[in-house]
């Protein structure tokens, strides 16, 4: 066996599928004792998109990869795996990821990643490294969700944060290295803060419980990814052989506006770094807040290609994945 050289690796193009429905603050309150101030105070959402009953989780998914496949200009055909992500498919059985290769004509191996709001990024780890081993010359990533699936709009807690939608990119051969290092992990000890209640085992073993939906303590999670994602994100940079200096765009997991705020103050980011701050119009849509947030910044030209992007994904499990990339 000879030794080829490792490939680079970089993201080719982004993709996005957004919900057809805006809901606004107001919508919400009545049904939770709140208001519009409060929320947007406390979170920075001023509305978020929420599925029609047509567009479901599989709908949204080959939207944002067929719109990724278009802007990288590649056919299907041409891809060695397709990963998505998601926390949301109610029929795990039949992957979504499989799902979504046969919609787009292929018989592709296809895989299915849960790492909650991590998602995207425990993706694009494997994505890199599955390119630059050799295995695959191009990768589809998707991250998509359909949290409504899975929302009491009367819980005080969750009902004004969790959204709809999908984001996508291609990741494939290039020239220069343009996918750092993922830094990723878990912590299972503290995962209790924040999952599906009842869990669908027990629902099977008692169909007198109410429908799984989403139980967050809120607080506890805001704590530990205030505290721990900007360590994260700088051993992002290290395992980039980058410096904070070095970037130019920070897209946290878009959960709360005031956990990135808490971000950009721990890592003492310049004026000059242009925030993704996705989640007024989008709400919290787990693995697709980032690839959401990178497609509406570059599509309004707030970044450019060759810009370095800082990604920090973060949430049930708990799990967390950050790395250091180049914009297409
Ligand atoms: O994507 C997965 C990861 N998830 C996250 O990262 C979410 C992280 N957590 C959060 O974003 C925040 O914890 C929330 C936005 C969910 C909640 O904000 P908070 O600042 O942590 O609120 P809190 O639960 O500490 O409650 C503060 C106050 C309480 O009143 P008092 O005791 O101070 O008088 C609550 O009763 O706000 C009250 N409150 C509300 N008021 C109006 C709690 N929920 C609401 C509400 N509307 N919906």
């Amino acid at each position: 066996m000879t030794d080829a050289p490792t490939p680079h690796a970089a993201i080719l193009s982004l993709g996005a599928y957004r919900p057809g429905r805006q809901v606004p603050n107001e919508e919400i309150c009545h049904q939770i004792d709140s208001t519009d101030e409060w929320i947007r105070t406390r979170t920075g959402i001023a509305e978020r998109g929420w599925a029609l009953p047509e567009e479901t989780l599989e709908v949204m998914a080959v939207g944002a990869a067929t719109d990724a496949l278009q802007a990288a200009g590649v056919e299907a055909s041409s891809l060695g795996m397709i990963l998505v992500a998601t926390c949301t498919n109610g029929q795990p059985i039949q992957p979504l990821a499989i799902r979504v290769a046969a919609a787009l004509g292929t018989e592709l191996p296809a895989l299915e990643i849960n790492a909650t709001c991590a998602g995207f990024c425990y993706g694009l780890g494997v994505a890199r490294d599955l390119v630059r081993g050799g295995t695959a010359d191009r990768v589809l990533l998707v991250g998509a969700e359909r949290l409504t699936d899975v929302l009491d709009t009367t819980d005080r807690g969750t009902a004004f944060i969790f959204a709809d939608g999908a984001g996508a990119v291609v990741i494939g051969r290039s020239e220069t290295d343009g996918i750092g290092p993922v830094v990723w992990g878990s912590d299972g000890e503290r995962g209790k803060v924040l999952k599906l209640v009842p869990d669908y085992t027990e629902l099977r073993n008692d169909p007198t419980l109410p429908k799984p939906s989403i139980s967050m303590e809120g607080r506890r999670v805001f704590k530990w990814a205030a505290e721990e994602m900007p360590k994260v994100a700088e051993a992002a940079c290290k395992a980039a052989g980058v410096t904070l200096a070095d970037i130019d765009v920070l897209v946290p997991h878009q959960a709360n506006q005031r956990i990135t705020e808490v971000i950009v103050r721990g890592l003492e980011l310049p004026e000059r770094v242009v925030v993704a701050d996705d989640i007024a119009t989008s709400g919290n849509t787990s693995s697709a807040s980032i690839p959401l947030a990178l497609h509406r910044m570059r599509a309004e030209g707030r970044v450019k290609s060759g810009d370095l992007a800082l990604l920090i994904g973060f949430g049930g499990g708990l799990a967390y994945a950050a790395q250091v990339v180049t914009l297409p």
